[in-house]
């Protein structure tokens, strides 16, 4: 399928997603939003992909929400067309991993779009920020919340209330992303670790996901309840038999996804 505004290459069992609107540091509009959640669907759907990866530029993973797209709605326009509300929807309802390989600037609905993915592998010039409130408003694609789930009030709190920048560093001291690589050296790292996902069983690693998601929505006795079951569940497929016994037997397994 052609896109716009994105790239889209499957490789190795790889989905890769570049953000591709060099000229607006591909700030998120509402067509690449759309064509990012069409994408993700598409390798939802294609046994050949068993992991995404989101990137940008090496300037910018996202510039945020765009601005320009943004300045002359009414109230009326976001609520009624409930801005944002759709395609938050398709990115989250992906059951396969992603990975944001972020460089440059994550900003506002940038950072919120990192966020979503699973984790964040950045480049050591990554900038991470929520500065809609020098625009006169707050973040709305999760800013408020998922950072103050990964940072900490404090943090999260600094962040949108002053509208400061994190360097890269100080992302991962505070658990906003995973791993922190020379810029030169990002799409390596994040292809190194999806190809390392695709290895696995699509059972375990989609069961993992959902698991780990649970964690920041239910009380942790019924999330750990959640997982206990899922675990349990696990042992009606063939790759547990298959994990398990080439564990014993010295050798390197054979996932079917069965
Ligand atoms: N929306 C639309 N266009 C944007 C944009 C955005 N979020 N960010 C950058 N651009 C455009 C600029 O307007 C500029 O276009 P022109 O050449 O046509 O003027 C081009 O990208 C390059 O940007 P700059 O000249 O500003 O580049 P810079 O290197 O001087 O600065 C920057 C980089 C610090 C990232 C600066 O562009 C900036 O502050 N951008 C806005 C960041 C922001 O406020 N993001 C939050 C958006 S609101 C949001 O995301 C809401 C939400 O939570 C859902």
């Amino acid at each position: 399928m052609a896109y716009d505004n994105i790239i889209v290459d499957v490789e190795d069992h790889v989905c890769t997603i570049k953000l591709n609107r060099p000229d607006a540091l591909n700030a998120l509009n509402i067509e690449l939003l759309r064509e990012l959640g069409k994408a993700l669907a598409e390798g939802q759907k294609n046994d050949k992909v068993r992991c995404f990866i989101i990137t940008g530029s090496e300037k910018a993973f996202a510039a945020g929400a765009d601005i320009k797209m943004m300045s002359e709605k009414s109230f009326t326009d976001v609520f009624s067309g409930d801005l944002f509300t759709p395609e938050e929807a398709a990115i989250m309802r992906i059951r396969k991993p992603i990975i944001a390989a972020v460089s440059g600037y994550a900003l506002g609905g940038g950072c919120e779009l990192a966020m979503m993915c699973d984790f964040i592998i950045a480049s050591d010039t990554a900038k991470f920020g929520q500065p809609e409130v020098n625009l006169g408003v707050m973040a709305g694609m999760g800013g408020t919340q998922r950072l103050t789930r990964l940072v900490g009030r404090a943090k999260s709190m600094d962040m949108n209330l002053t509208g400061r920048f994190m360097e890269a560093e100080e992302a991962e001291r505070a658990g906003l992303v995973s791993r922190v690589v020379p810029c030169k050296k990002l799409m390596d790292e994040a292809t190194a670790a999806a190809k390392k996902i695709a290895e696995k069983s699509m059972i375990s690693v989609m069961a993992i996901k959902e698991s780990v998601h649970r964690s920041d929505q239910m009380p942790l006795s019924e999330a750990i309840l959640f997982e206990r079951r899922v675990f349990h569940s696990m042992f009606a497929a063939e790759d547990q038999k298959e994990g398990m016994a080439a564990f014993i037997e010295k050798r390197e397994p054979q996932f079917r996804d069965r």
